[in-house]
Order: C-alpha cells, then sequence, then structure tokens
C-alpha cells in the first residue's frame, strides 16, 4: 500500500486496527525489553495509538512517525494535549509533555532525527506493509539504529490467499529472515484471536493468530 492510501484510509475512517485502550500485549511484555528509564522509545507508523500515551506514562520519551496529520491531529486533540508545531527536514513536528509525533513519510527519517533512541514498540506497523515494503521497512530500520536496538513487536498471522490485507500477515520464519542478522529472536507470545475478531471471520479467515516477538540485538551485531 502507497503511504497516499493511509492517509485517504484515515480521511474516511477506515481505521479498524485502532485500539480504544493500551495494547495489553504491550503493558505485559514491555518490562522484557528492558529499556533504560527515561530513555528514549521509537514508535514507527504510530497512528493515534494510545500506547504512546502508556509508554509515556511509564516516564519514557516517545517519538512516533505517520504519514496521516489527521491521525496526529487526533491524538492530540482525543488527549486533550496542547501540542507545539514546527517542522524538521519534511516532517512537521508535533510535541507535547514527552511525546513527539513526525508527520511524513517512514522512510524520509534520517538517524539525526533519533539520535536518543533506546528501543522500539511495533504494533502493526511491519504488518501493515505488503511483502515487496517489508524487507525495505527492515533495512530502514536497521540504517536509522546501528547498532540495533531492542524492540518489541507484534503481528498477526493468518492464511493470506483468505484475505488480501492489510493487515498483511506476517509469520514466524519471515520474523526470523527479516530479523535475524542483527537480532536474537523470542516469540514470547502467540494466540489464536478469531473469536475476538469476528470481522476477520467475515472476511473469509479461519484462523487469526497473534504473536508477540522480542527481538534483543544480537552480540556483535553493529547493524
Ligand atoms: C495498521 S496502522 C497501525 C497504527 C498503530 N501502530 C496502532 O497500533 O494503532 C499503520 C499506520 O501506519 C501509517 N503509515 C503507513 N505507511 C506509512 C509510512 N510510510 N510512513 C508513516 N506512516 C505510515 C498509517 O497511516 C497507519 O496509521
Amino acid at each position: 500500500m502507497k503511504p497516499e492510501s493511509w492517509i485517504e484510509r484515515w480521511k474516511a475512517g477506515q481505521t479498524g486496527f485502532h485500539l480504544s485502550h493500551t495494547n495489553p500485549w504491550l503493558e505485559k511484555c514491555w518490562p522484557q525489553v528492558a529499556a533504560p528509564a527515561g530513555s528514549t522509545v521509537f514508535v514507527p507508523l504510530c497512528g493515534k495509538s494510545l500506547d504512546l500515551l502508556w509508554l509515556r506514562d511509564q516516564g519514557y520519551e516517545v517519538i512516533g512517525v505517520e504519514i496521516s496529520r489527521l491521525a496526529v491531529k487526533g491524538f492530540f486533540a482525543e488527549n486533550a494535549l496542547q501540542p507545539q508545531i514546527d517542522h524538521i527536514e519534511n516532517f512537521e513536528r508535533w510535541r507535547c509533555d514527552g511525546i513527539t509525533l513526525l508527520v511524513g513519510d517512514f522512510f524520509d527519517l534520517t538517524p539525526q532525527m533519533l539520535v536518543d533512541v533506546a528501543s522500539v514498540y511495533d504494533r502493526a506497523s511491519l504488518i501493515a506493509l505488503p511483502e515487496t515494503m517489508r524487507l525495505e521497512y527492515v533495512e530502514k530500520i536497521a540504517a536509522l539504529f546501528a547498532p540495533a536496538l531492542p524492540t518489541l513487536l507484534i503481528t498477526l498471522e493468518y492464511d493470506q490467499q483468505q484475505m488480501s490485507g492489510p493487515p498483511f500477515a506476517v509469520g514466524s520464519s519471515e520474523v526470523e529472515s527479516l530479523y535475524r542478522q542483527c537480532f536474537s529472536i523470542s516469540q514470547i507470545y502467540s494466540e489464536q484471536i478469531l473469536d475476538a475478531e469476528p470481522h476477520f471471520r467475515s472476511k473469509g479467515l479461519t484462523s487469526l493468530i497473534e504473536s508477540v516477538y522480542l527481538l534483543k540485538p544480537s552480540v556483535g551485531s553493529n547493524q
């Protein structure tokens, strides 16, 4: 999917991925990331996720990037936050109370914009991208953060023949092949969630598995 299609999706209110609560896997699994207290967490393709607030409330600085200005505007308005807005390179930068959201294309980010980041939280970002873009996404993350940073990754797995996506199916073998060069990978949870997400059943899915991965930089990894 092209970034412009996401902007249109937000305008059309096609945001079924957005949760009206903090992601329970984040609350449960984040301690395993062992991000230093007070450090900065990067949230790629962040939407208007309430996870940004949860991370901030744990004492972290949070930097997100999101292509839809509407999503970013919604995040600040819906959470009664009054941001300061300026520009940095190709991005509009909205900042308030420890949360910085960059409006623009993730693929335009530069390492200089993310110098203090110590960990990454990816929920529904990798799986928002078609297969052809997923390697590009992982390579971009590797270029932004060298050495690699501890990452919490949440994916969905289903039979891609049954639905075209997004969200796209990303199984454990693809996670391995995308990340093994720089990370040691642990699949820490995996749960069948089709009963909790019945609209996916009506789209033809017979199984929908949500998985949580802890990616720890491999010893000696400098990419
Ligand atoms: C499936 S949503 C997940 C949002 C968020 N992570 C969450 O958990 O609610 C994917 C998000 O990525 C954004 N997006 C897609 N491509 C992007 C890009 N190239 N740069 C920045 N944001 C992008 C979309 O607008 C959308 O909000």
